[in-house]
């Protein structure tokens, strides 16, 4: 359906690149093959742990199209399912919560924690029925540090294969160490490539941010790819003390553990496909994309800090700094990226020339295309 040739100019340095065609953000039929191709079969990211920290513990999320619950057990462990019914498909849980057990709202099947079907009333005389054969369907969820993935794909490899030199790089976080202390989400109306590569380039930064962030602390650094993820190192090596506030009183501490790079600033990691993290000296936050059509977007912004940071007296009153800036500067990328995305669905959008100051931007599209549309 889709032709390699048509993304030629994708496939070039950023200094003879082009952006990708407009389409690829607004049709239906492109994001179809981008679940189909790529959402299916990659290790999707859902945030922090802590989201489900207690036994019975569950989140609720639809994510391009398919209703999903994450849930921890008795047995403390956390797994996945898809959130429809056996019966009749309707999702069994809605939101958030705790609970014992899962009841379907239409006609009262009761799932387990563990997906295990446990009653199914007025089943009795159905013939044949396997009430062992009609749990709700596992996904494959493996965690890496304090953070949960999904992948839809059997056969996929491992999540640790998936994220290759990610862990050696940036092992020095202590993720297990760190708390989840703030999630707030945010719908956006703009397609989900265009939020990722917005967080993943410098160029905008005089002007979408000239009231809250100071440009001139900004290094255009070069962007190594990796397999799955790619660092746009802005900010790296070029800063001791924190970036997120401005009056160093409310800085609160460093986490203690960060050796090579890591200590060396903030490393702003795309976590292919729909992840952004920001790793920085005290703090790791993230946005977690739920493609939700080609025209919409949930942001899911996550605030982490160590156990230690969050214990101390003063965390409250100083980490609503870090929120302010957070939620300034976000707000500001939400807007700018619905505001693209309404000028990417006019007839008359063309695809772009690029500048040196957003090597990622092709860097990304050609990561998209490559699993998209793979070569023959
Ligand atoms: S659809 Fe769930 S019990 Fe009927
Ligand atoms: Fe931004």
């Amino acid at each position: 359906m889709y032709d390699r040739a048509s993304f030629a100019n994708v496939f070039k340095p950023v200094e003879q690149a082009e952006s990708l065609p407009p389409w690829c953000y607004t049709s239906q039929n492109f994001y179809d093959l981008e679940v189909k191709n790529l959402f299916m079969r990659v290790w999707n990211f859902f945030g922090h742990v802590d989201q489900v920290a207690n036994k019975g513990d569950f989140i609720t999320v639809d994510f391009v199209g398919i209703p999903l619950i994450i849930v921890r057990g008795d047995d403390g462990e956390i797994r996945a399912f898809a959130n429809s019914c056996r019966h009749r498909g309707t999702p069994v849980a809605d939101g958030t919560g705790n609970c014992r057990a899962f009841t379907c709202p239409y006609h009262g099947w009761v799932f387990r924690l563990d997906g295990a079907l446990h009653s199914c009333p007025g089943m009795e005389k159905t013939e044949g029925f396997d009430k062992d054969a009609n749990g709700l369907i596992p996904l494959r969820l493996e965690i890496f540090g304090c953070f949960m993935f999904i992948n839809f794909d059997e056969n996929a490899e491992p999540l640790i294969d998936y994220l290759g030199d990610f862990p050696k790089i940036m092992g020095s976080y202590d993720l297990e160490n760190l708390r989840l202390v703030r999630k707030l989400e945010h719908e956006v109306p703009c397609n989900w490539k265009v939020h990722i590569e917005n967080a993943m380039e410098e160029y905008h930064l005089p002007m979408v941010h000239k009231a809250t962030l100071n440009p001139k602390e900004m290094e255009h650094s070069a962007a190594p790819t990796s397999k799955n993820w790619l660092d746009i190192r802005e900010h790296h090596d070029n800063h001791t003390r924190s970036l997120l506030i401005e009056d160093m009183e409310h800085e609160l501490p460093h986490i203690p553990t960060l050796e090579g790079r890591a200590a060396g600033g903030t490393n702003y990691v795309s976590l292919n496909p729909s992840t952004m993290l920001g790793m920085t000296l005290d703090s790791v936050w993230y946005l977690e994309l739920q493609p939700q059509g080609p025209n919409h977007t949930k942001v899911v912004h996550g605030a982490c800090f160590p156990t230690e940071t969050v214990a101390r007296d003063d965390f409250e009153d100083k980490v609503r700094y870090y929120y302010k800036r957070w939620d300034t500067t976000l707000g500001e990328d939400n807007d700018i990226s619905a505001r693209q995305h309404r000028g990417l669905r006019s007839p008359f959008a063309q695809p772009g020339r690029l500048s040196h100051l957003e090597p990622l931007v092709p860097e990304l599209a050609q990561w998209w295309i490559n699993h998209i549309i793979p070569e023959e």
